[in-house]
């Protein structure tokens, strides 16, 4: 649970704070044209209004039993988790070092910032937790910036979405005490917002490319999500000598089984997962966009998965969640 500050005993306004992270409203009414002076500054306002001020610093990791404790070391994400914000925090400054619109480099400097607070977080915890991590890595600038951040931007699109599905899970599962579990939660809505900027940013920066360098903008789009399915999917498994990095980079779309003691299957996650992601982004400015390709992909399943039901003479339209406790 985050706390007041031991040193200037300031007592931050934590729900304040909190409720403020989570709500937002640009303030000038009518349309927001997307890739609009007034579309880049809505974005980048949410960025920075909607920033919570915790310190990881002052956590109060709360107390675990050893069942508990044993639970969460054995999760198989630590060492991904730490070097995946290492890696973003050095992308995201890279792309603003090199963006021309200073509205967008604050914010997305800003964002790296915010990364760097996350690995701070995860590293305070496995210190609390007595974690082992394996050695980093060093981490090197990227030589192409734009291409980082598209990387770095589309994988917490889809690493977001099965997060917060995820968490839902082992929240209602009791597998963890509810105190880590809101320790945590800052983190979780802090990624909601970094996916909500990236999807506008995406969408403005579409929208200012004359045609041609718009087409080759496309054309690094598709290849970003062709990389990722290599790497997510696994279609170049063979080639990876490591199973465990590999159990690793999927264990958002594996992680349900490690995180509560129910199997709810795939397409019940999905089905969890599209309903959290419409929780978490529902109170901010409805004029703003959402990531799209995930959830498309998450409903696509879920469809196919009723299909499949009703094909076999099984009702659908369940509650894919059954099971866990509400
Ligand atoms: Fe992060
Ligand atoms: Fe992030």
């Amino acid at each position: 649970m985050l706390t007041q500050d031991p040193k200037t005993g300031a007592a931050p306004d934590l729900e304040a704070a909190d409720l403020a992270a989570r709500n937002w409203r640009w303030p000038v009414p009518g349309t927001l044209p997307i890739g609009s002076e007034a579309h880049r500054d809505a974005a980048c306002q949410m960025f920075f209004d909607t920033f919570n001020p915790y310190r990881p610093s002052v956590i109060d990791w709360p107390l675990l039993s050893d069942e508990a404790r044993a639970r969460l070391i054995s999760l198989p994400i630590w060492d991904i988790a730490v070097q995946t914000e290492g890696k973003a925090r050095l992308r995201m400054r890279a792309y603003a070092q090199s963006a021309t619109d200073p509205a967008w480099r604050d914010a997305i400097e800003r964002n790296a910032w915010e990364e760097n607070r996350h690995k701070e977080v995860l590293s305070k915890l496995v210190s609390a937790y007595g974690i082992a991590l394996a050695p980093e890595p060093l981490y090197h600038p990227p030589q192409d910036p734009e291409w980082a951040y598209l990387v770095t931007g589309f994988s917490e699109c889809i690493d977001s979405f099965f997060a917060f599905g995820l968490f839902d899970v082992a929240k209602r599962s009791g597998f963890f005490p509810p105190e880590l579990v809101d320790t945590f939660e800052p983190v979780i809505q802090e990624e909601a917002r970094h996916i909500l900027l990236f999807a506008n940013w995406l969408a403005w920066q579409r929208r200012q490319l004359p045609w041609w360098r718009r087409a080759w903008f496309e054309l690094r789009v598709a290849a970003v999500w062709v990389f990722l399915a290599w790497e997510r999917i696994g279609l170049a498994r063979g080639m990876a000598t490591d199973g465990g990095a590999a159990a690793d980079n999927n264990f958002t779309l594996t992680g349900s089984r490690s995180v509560s003691d129910v199997d709810i299957g795939v397409v019940s996650l999905m089905a969890v997962c599209l309903a959290e992601n419409d929780r978490r982004f529902a109170g901010y400015d409805r004029r703003l966009l959402r990531p799209t390709t995930t959830p498309a992909i998450a409903r696509l399943v879920c469809w196919l998965g009723s299909a499949r039901e009703r094909w076999r003479g099984k009702p659908s339209g369940r509650d894919h969640s059954e099971g866990l406790p509400r």
